[in-house]
Formats: structure tokens, C-alpha cells, sequence
């Protein structure tokens, strides 16, 4: 449900005397519902990149446009606003509140999106997670706190879903469910997902790859037959 289209972005950060450029000219397209997959090794300027969509950054030039929207060009107020109404994160190390239940987490976001917002226990259940509604973060394996954050950023109904390393801290087997979960939720809902990775294994779960490399993107490729993440192999 979001189309996303960057044209010649740059980023540009000031460290006291030095500039360091962490995006230099990014341009990429990705359609309304795909489940895109951003590769590139560290320090290639994936998590600016995604940061920058998501409206938790500005970008330094260039255009960022969201649903014909121009992001690039909102002030402060309304770029978070665009980031509350649009956009669920899922982040490499969780980022749940620990003195929360993951009910109450999940409940947290779930009244802050565009649409009504979806029923908090129905998101947990969706990412089989019925049966862990009150316990807290630190009684919960990584995967399982994993998928109370895909419930978090779900259950607002965002058109956008932006997760930068998702299974970087989890064992294969574990990632592997957790991307599972993502993917039948972007097929059941159309949302638009964009992942963020070093790992090229993952990438062959994605209907489109952007291989980027020093701030730019190098390649796009359409994957008209994507693997499902249960046939991935490490
Ligand atoms: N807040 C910041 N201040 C200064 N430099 C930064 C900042 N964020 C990222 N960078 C630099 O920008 C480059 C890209 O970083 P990043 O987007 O985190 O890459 P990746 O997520 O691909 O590892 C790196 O050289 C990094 O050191
Ligand atoms: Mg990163």
C-alpha cells in the first residue's frame, strides 16, 4: 500500500570538522505492496536509508516521495506525524519497553496509525504468540520478543513496514520464523515491506533486491520467484 520513490538522495553528516557522506546520490523505486530487501555490507548506508524513509531523518538533498507525497520537503511537525500515521519499525534489537507486558506493548502503537488501528491480541495470536500476551520482554526468547515487535508495528495498520536487520541478533532457525511471519503478514495485508540487510541469503525471499554499496545504489533486480523463508539455506 505505499509506493516509494527516492531520487538522487544524499546524506550528509557534520562529526565537528569532518563531514562524513552516508548516502551519496540514492535513487530507487519500490512498488505498493512488494517486500523489498536492501542489501549491502556494513557502513553502506542502509539503516541512514531506511531511517530517512521513515521519516526519523531528513535527508541532506534529493527527494523522498511516499504515496505522492513529498516527505523530503515536511517540517518537523508533520514529518512526525507522516512517521506516526505511516510507518510501523522493526528493529535488530527489539526496542520493546521492558516494564511492559507484550500485550501492553503492542497495545501502545495500535491506536496511533491511519486506519482504526487492529485489536492488540489479535496481532499477538497472528504471530503465534497467544499464549505470551502478559509476559514481559525479559521472559520472552529473542524470537519471541521479535514477533511481539512485528505485532507492535503491525497492529497500527501502517502502509509502510520498515525493519533494519530483523534476525541480526537471532539464531537461523528463529530468523527464519520471524521472517516467515513478516512475509504472510505483507501477502494477508499488502502492506509494503522494506528490510534492510547484510545477509544475502535473505534476499532471495524478496520480490525485489536493491544491492547497495558506499551510499548508492548499485543494482535492482525483480524477483519474479521468490523463495518463501522457510526454503532458505544459510
Ligand atoms: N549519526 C551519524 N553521524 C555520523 N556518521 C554517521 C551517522 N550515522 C551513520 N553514519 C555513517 O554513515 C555511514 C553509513 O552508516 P549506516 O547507514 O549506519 O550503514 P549500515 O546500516 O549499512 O551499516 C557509515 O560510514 C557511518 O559511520
Ligand atoms: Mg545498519
Amino acid at each position: 500500500m505505499s509506493h516509494i520513490e527516492l531520487k538522487d538522495v544524499g546524506k550528509t553528516y557534520r562529526l565537528g570538522a569532518n563531514t562524513v557522506t552516508a548516502l551519496h546520490d540514492f535513487s530507487v523505486e519500490i512498488e505498493s505492496g512488494e517486500f523489498a530487501v536492501i542489501l549491502g555490507p556494513s557502513g553502506s548506508g542502509k539503516t541512514t536509508f531506511l531511517n530517512i524513509l521513515g521519516g526519523l531523518e531528513q535527508a541532506t538533498r534529493g527527494e523522498v516521495c511516499v504515496d505522492g507525497e513529498l516527505i523530503s520537503a515536511l517540517p518537523e511537525a508533520k514529518l512526525t506525524n507522516y512517521r506516526r500515521r505511516k510507518v510501523g519499525f522493526v528493529f535488530q534489537f527489539f526496542n520493546l519497553l521492558p516494564t511492559l507486558s507484550a500485550l501492553e506493548n503492542v497495545m501502545l502503537t495500535a491506536e496511533m496509525g491511519d486506519g482504526q488501528g487492529g485489536d492488540p491480541k489479535q496481532y499477538l495470536e497472528r504471530v503465534g504468540l497467544g499464549n505470551r500476551m502478559d509476559h514481559y520482554p525479559g521472559q520472552l526468547s529473542g524470537g519471541q520478543q521479535q514477533r511481539v515487535a512485528v505485532a507492535r508495528a503491525l497492529a497500527k495498520k501502517p502502509a509502510l513496514v520498515l525493519a533494519d536487520e530483523p534476525t541480526g541478533s537471532l539464531d537461523i532457525q528463529t530468523g527464519i520464523e520471524v521472517l516467515d511471519v513478516m512475509r504472510t503478514l505483507n501477502r494477508e495485508t499488502g502492506q509494503t515491506f522494506v528490510l534492510v540487510t547484510h545477509n544475502a541469503v535473505i534476499a532471495q525471499m524478496a520480490d525485489r533486491v536493491v544491492r547497495v554499496g558506499n551510499g548508492e545504489v548499485h543494482r535492482v533486480e525483480r524477483n519474479a520467484h521468490p523463495l518463501e523463508p522457510r526454503q532458505l539455506s544459510w
